[in-house]
């Protein structure tokens, strides 16, 4: 791997400290308690900055995967709402941005509404849980079991702890049966070396972005996922699936992209 490639991360780093340093800081001066919180604020305050150049940058992948949701989608980890933007209008019937970060929201109602989404009719509910807290998002949407048909991530696995437990049990519980994942992540290389400085650069990149890990095979994690059949089988969660990359995008890169859709068995 060229070094350039591999040291690329500095630059993000670098671009990242610049706009979100001294707004963090002025954050914490005024609510000395977001020192206990200063990873997520900072992370705030970069994705108020980078969110729009990265939409434009997964904008291609983007329009191939999300117009396939249809029902009542969740975002998992909705950041500015730009995900709402993608949705056909004719097939969502409500799309819910499941945020925990609550500076994030205001933004989202804007973008979500420019794209037809209102809460005043019910078609858009923003929620402040995180994606682990599965009953609570049941609760909140009714009560009944699995309440949802399609479950979207874009960019967010990568910043949750133990994201396979995670999108297990949300597809268990939350998922309709024959619902479907929708995903766009940044995800472990298949190339050693890139995979390498992967892992090498991640507890740093973690420690500033709001835990976001540069080593996560989400794709994988996803594509075998297993439930118990009623014989106590252990089977595969999915009736279909599939899983592609970036066109164009270069090997080297330490944000490697997959995108997959998979459907829930019936
Ligand atoms: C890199 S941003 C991506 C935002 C959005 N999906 C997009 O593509 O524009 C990751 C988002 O995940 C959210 N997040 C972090 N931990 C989360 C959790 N446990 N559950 C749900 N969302 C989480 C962050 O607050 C942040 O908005």
């Amino acid at each position: 791997m060229k070094l350039s490639a591999a040291f690329a991360l500095f630059i993000d780093l670098r671009a990242a400290v610049r706009v979100a340093f001294w707004p963090t800081l002025k954050d914490v001066f005024h609510n000395p308690t977001l020192i206990f919180h200063i990873s997520r604020t900072f992370m705030s305050h970069v994705w108020a900055a980078f969110a729009a150049p990265t939409d434009e940058n997964g904008r291609a992948v983007k329009r191939g995967l999300l117009p396939n949701a249809t029902g009542v989608v969740l975002d998992i980890g909705a950041g500015l709402g730009h995900t709402a933007q993608y949705l056909d209008r004719d097939k969502v019937t409500t799309y819910v941005a499941l945020e925990p970060n609550t500076k994030m929201h205001a933004h989202i109602r804007q973008t979500a509404e420019s794209a037809g989404f209102l809460e005043s009719d019910g078609s858009l509910v923003i929620l402040s849980f995180g994606a682990e807290d599965t009953m609570q998002i049941v609760e909140a949407l009714g009560g009944r079991p699995h309440p949802v048909d399609t479950i979207i991530s874009v960019l967010t696995l990568c910043s949750i702890p133990s994201p396979e437990h995670v999108m297990t049990s949300l597809v268990r519980d939350v998922l309709k049966p024959g619902g479907q994942v929708l995903f766009y992540e940044h995800v472990l290389s298949p190339r050693a070396d890139v995979a390498w400085w992967q892992r090498f650069w991640t507890p740093l990149w973690r420690v500033f972005l709001d835990g976001c890990r540069l080593d996560c095979p989400t794709h994988v994690h996803i594509s075998e996922m297993k439930s118990i059949a009623p014989n106590g089988e252990e089977v595969s969660m999915w009736a279909e699936g599939n899983t592609w990359g970036k066109p164009d995008e270069p090997e080297e890169n330490l944000w490697w992209h997959q995108a997959g859709q998979f459907k829930k068995h019936e």
